[in-house]
């Protein structure tokens, strides 16, 4: 799916059930997520990976946080407990409307519409810390490429990125089916599922395919760890990057 494409499904799926979209809990499905658990998850989310930063060392100055794939503002707004500015990027126009609509602190907290393969909204070394979770596995892999350059490029030199990216499909019945079936049917497949016209396509990266585009962009590997955020249908990673 290029992105275009991309951009109309996730743009429809923010208008049918953005916050399942977001979180696909089955028992949400339908526009039930109630706001305050939704957002209460995002704080729950941030807490743990800047606490998990902090075991390792590895935490950021509390300067600019950038979140890649934001939605309607869910970990955009958590992220704006710890750190000075927020900026939230998202491809979907619907995304950002809501985002913007939930924002408590537009004056510390900013949300773009970006529907290009880059990052050319933000100079160079713009950022002290960037987070994208359950946003790279709906991205083909040749523009997920492109991103990881980014994220390196708009860090700050010290600066960390947390993402989660799967790698490949488990030995699941599911994983098996991702492994065989390609996902034009798959989407049909989706579509019926949902019950909605946008679809979420799921692309895996291979962990060390992952792990050279990162060193390729010039960042360093502080820790890659399991995710289990993406479920148990495919092997996924979280990984932490830092900017010499
Ligand atoms: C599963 S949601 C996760 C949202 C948010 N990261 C969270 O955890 O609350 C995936 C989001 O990524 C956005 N997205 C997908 N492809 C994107 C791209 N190429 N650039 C920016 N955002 C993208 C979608 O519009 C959607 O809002």
């Amino acid at each position: 799916m290029d992105l275009d494409k991309l951009q109309q499904n996730w743009d429809q799926l923010g208008r049918e059930d953005p916050m399942w979209a977001i979180l696909a809990d089955p028992t949400q499905h339908g526009n039930k997520w109630d706001r305050e658990a939704f957002f209460a998850t995002g704080r729950e989310h941030v807490c743990e990976i800047l606490a998990e930063l902090e075991a390792a060392a590895a935490s950021p100055e509390p300067g600019r946080a950038l979140d890649f794939g934001c939605g309607v503002g869910r970990l955009t707004q958590a992220l704006a407990a710890t750190f000075a500015e927020v900026d939230g990027v998202d491809i979907a126009p619907s995304m950002i409307e809501q985002a913007n609509g939930f924002n408590p602190d537009p004056a510390r907290i900013r949300f773009h519409l970006n529907g290009r393969p880059d990052l050319a909204l933000f100079g160079d070394a713009t950022f002290d810390f960037l987070l994208s979770l359950i946003v790279l596995q709906h991205i083909e892999n040749r523009y997920k490429a492109g991103y990881l350059r980014e994220f390196v490029r708009v860090l700050r030199p010290g600066g960390v990125a947390v993402f989660t990216v799967p790698s490949h499909p488990a030995w699941t019945a599911r994983g098996v089916i991702y492994r065989l079936v390609p996902n034009a049917l798959l989407n049909l497949w989706r579509k019926r599922q949902y019950g909605y016209e946008g679809v979420m396509e799921l692309h895996g990266m291979p962990r060390a395919e992952v792990e050279s585009a990162v060193r390729a962009a010039g960042g360093e590997l502080v820790r890659v760890v399991d995710e289990p955020l993406l479920g148990t249908d495919w092997r996924s990673y979280r990984y932490t990057v830092r900017k010499p």
